[in-house]
């Protein structure tokens, strides 16, 4: 029915999405996360498949089962993300970074699991690759989407990582609302575009949101 209705548009388009959270391990058995839950991303591959794309889902450690007909690569480190994105960025048309990347990751890892001491714990952490700055910086014929996640002034911080990171879009979603975003069943965003111009695409389920983000990249894509 889907395919119908988009007239499988993304027929034979190689698209790469990344979904979820990372995870950067601190010794045997503790890590550091975020609360992304992959259902963006995922929706967006689910979305991508149904209209025809060939599509490879890059995938944090989340808790819902991969969409039929897309070929998942299961990562864990912002690292090992950044592997394998970049491994397969040469055969791609589109890359979309709907993963929630760890920024920093410790220094070191320890060995064994850490035993608890008098007094308080230090942690030293490090940056990892910014992956989209990484494929804005290596761009040759994709199309490169980015994700903003912010709490406050989101247009225009939006805006500012579409010029850094030289994103063809970037779509932007207020992850201070609780009524959207990460935990919901629901997205909200805004779609800011290297012309200047901007699309809001309303609340609604996220797999529809997948679909109007698809249709916008699509037509952008088409201009470029
Ligand atoms: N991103 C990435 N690699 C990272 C960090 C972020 O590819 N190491 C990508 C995300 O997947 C997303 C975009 O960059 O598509 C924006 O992520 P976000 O966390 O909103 O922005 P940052 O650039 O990390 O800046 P900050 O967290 O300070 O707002
Ligand atoms: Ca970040």
């Amino acid at each position: 029915v889907t395919a119908q209705k988009y007239n499988n548009d993304y027929a034979g388009k190689r698209l790469l999405v990344t979904a979820g959270p990372t995870i950067e391990r601190i010794d045997a058995v503790r890590y550091m996360t975020n609360n992304s839950t992959g259902r963006m991303g995922y929706a967006l591959a689910e979305a991508a498949a149904s209209r025809g794309a060939i599509v490879t889902l890059v995938s944090g450690p989340v808790h819902i089962a991969p969409p039929k007909g897309v070929s998942v690569v299961n990562v864990e480190s912002a690292e090992e993300m950044f592997e394998a994105v970049t491994s397969r960025m040469e055969e791609q048309d589109i890359i979309v970074k709907a993963a929630a990347v760890a920024d920093y990751t410790p220094v070191s890892r320890l060995t064994g699991k850490l035993k608890k001491q008098e007094g308080s714990l230090d942690l030293s952490f490090k940056r990892t690759t910014d992956i989209l700055k990484y494929l804005g910086e290596h761009k040759t014929h994709h199309y490169l989407a980015g994700f903003a996640a912010e709490t406050e002034q989101v247009a225009a911080y939006a805006k500012g990582k579409l010029e850094k990171k030289n994103a063809d879009v970037i779509i932007a979603n207020n992850v201070g609302d609780t009524s959207i975003g990460f935990k919901s069943n629901n997205n909200a965003v805004e779609l800011f575009f290297k012309d200047g111009s901007s699309h809001i695409i309303e609340k609604m389920p996220k797999i529809d949101v997948a679909h109007e983000i698809l249709t916008a990249i699509k037509k952008d894509d088409h201009v470029r």
